[in-house]
């Protein structure tokens, strides 16, 4: 089975012949992936709901992974032991408010693990800024875009990043610096979603006068100019 690009770009950054937990697994389509195609040993399935581990369970039986894929119904990382080796933590799909929950909850048990990859469902300001607070670096940072919709996935391991303005923490800083194939679209997307909420506010009560008005226009402007600044670095042979 292929994988869609975001599902596809979380596995991209799941290194090869390591032991993996995913959490929030649903239909366990990643797990079955990365034993296939990125030739994991081990991974532990999690899923808080009990009829999503049972789906994953019959994928899993499906594909004959059975000795390499464990399903287990479980909160977050609580389902997980010293004992299981793992290397990587995956949690994709999930919101980023939820994200952050399970990794305040893991407290110190997350420093035995190599990697976070990480592909929040929105909030993706709060989880980066959360990652930075405790002492992980964004390794890498990737873009993932299925139909209209774009989908940002991290990277953290532990590591002292720079950070040098704060628009860095909300778009990601290897985001920033023009490095993904789908920057341009990504924010062009961005500013296109923006400019539509100034003009619904425009027409609202307040105005143009109104707090929230002054909050997207500024959003606007911040994205335009991380654009304009990958525009001039990018040679424009490569814009075309
Ligand atoms: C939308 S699905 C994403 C499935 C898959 N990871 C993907 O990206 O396609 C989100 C899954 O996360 C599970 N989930 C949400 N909170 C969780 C938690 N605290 N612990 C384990 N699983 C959780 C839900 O039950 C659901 O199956």
């Amino acid at each position: 089975m292929k994988l869609k690009p975001r599902l596809a770009g979380v596995a991209s950054l799941v290194p090869c012949g390591s032991v993996v937990a995913d959490i929030g697994t649903d239909h366990a389509y990643l797990p079955i992936h990365l034993v296939r195609e990125r030739n994991c040993p081990k991974v532990i399935a999690i899923d808080k709901s009990a009829n999503n581990t049972k789906k994953a369970e019959e994928a899993v039986s499906l594909s004959n992974l059975g000795d390499k894929v464990e399903i287990r119904t479980g909160d977050g990382l609580s389902a997980l032991g010293d004992s299981d080796g793992v290397e990587i933590i995956v949690m994709a799909g999930i919101g980023g408010r939820t994200i952050c929950k399970i990794l305040i909850a893991a407290g110190k048990s997350l420093w035995r693990f190599q990697r976070i990859v990480l592909q929040p469902m929105g909030d993706l300001p709060l989880v980066r800024r959360w990652l930075f607070a405790q002492g992980f670096c964004f390794f890498r940072e990737k873009l993932a875009r299925e139909k209209d919709r774009f989908y940002e996935i991290i990277a953290a391991e532990k590591g002292k990043e720079i950070i040098h303005e704060p628009v860095h923490l909300e778009l990601g800083p290897h985001l920033v610096r023009g490095e993904d194939p789908l920057v341009i679209p990504w924010l062009k997307e961005k500013i296109r979603r923006y400019e539509g909420i100034l003009q619904d506010l425009s027409r609202s009560r307040a105005g143009q006068a109104g707090d929230k008005w002054k909050y997207y226009d500024y959003r606007r402007r911040v994205v335009r100019e991380v654009l304009d600044d990958i525009y001039k670095r990018i040679p424009a042979h490569f814009l075309d």
